[in-house]
């Protein structure tokens, strides 16, 4: 898979792309990241990529040229383009999973107070990260490609897809332990010591339901 995120701060991507699991899923030629500095697009003499609203208001909002010429020079037939935008489709595992499945993904981080919404017409999806309204679009495209690189075939131990919270079954995650059995007075459940596959298996199936019915009964009505 390749993803090329456009944003006016590609230095803010440096440590979370530079560590870990992405880290190791790039170096392995499983995902392919560049970042493009959309500002290197603009066509305005003193490098601008944005303006005053038409019709007033406060702050200054994206222009299309830059992003329009940037998104031009690397789309083929084969990218989707998503513009993250606190307005968009609530971000969803289920989600996760589709965008994984795609061969170029071209993501737009907005900035400012917004965009020019002819921009939106570049984009095959519009995606919110949550209902809060960040800085930028920069933070929610790196949870969206965390989120995607771990489901690449072969990055993560592929188990760990099916036990994910959020999978097709919409349960939260069941609790996981390890040594030592007993920590300040805290003793790990008798059950998951026990060696007792179907039992351990039973447990946390009806641990994962009890959390859920807690914590998120919203889920649980799907
Ligand atoms: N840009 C600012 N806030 C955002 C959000 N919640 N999701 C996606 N993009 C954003």
């Amino acid at each position: 898979m390749k993803i090329d995120i456009l944003t006016l701060f590609p230095e803010m991507f440096k440590g979370v792309f530079d560590e870990s699991i992405i880290k190791r899923a790039v170096l392995d030629g499983k995902v392919e990241i560049n970042l493009h500095n959309f500002r290197d697009y603009t066509l305005d003499p003193h490098g601008k990529v944005d303006d005053t609203p038409y019709g007033g208001g406060a702050g200054m909002v994206l222009a299309c040229q830059p992003i329009f010429d940037c998104v031009e020079a690397i789309k083929t037939e084969e990218s989707k383009v998503i513009l993250l935008t606190p307005s968009g489709t609530p971000y969803k595992q289920k989600m996760a999973y589709q965008l994984s499945n795609e061969k170029h993904l071209i993501i737009i981080c907005g900035h400012y107070e917004g965009f020019d919404e002819r921009i939106r017409t570049l984009a095959d999806y519009e995606i919110s990260i949550g209902d809060y309204v960040l800085t930028g679009g920069e933070i929610p495209s790196m949870v969206l490609v965390d989120s995607i690189v771990r489901l690449i075939p072969g990055v993560i131990n592929e188990r760990s897809h099916i036990e994910d919270s959020f999978n097709e079954n919409y349960l939260l995650d069941y609790p996981t332990y390890t040594k030592p059995r007993v920590f300040r007075g805290m003793e790990v459940p008798e059950v998951l010591t026990s060696g007792d596959h179907a039992k351990i298996n039973e447990w946390r199936y009806n641990k994962a339901i009890e959390i859920t019915k807690e914590v998120r009964p919203d889920l649980l009505e799907k």
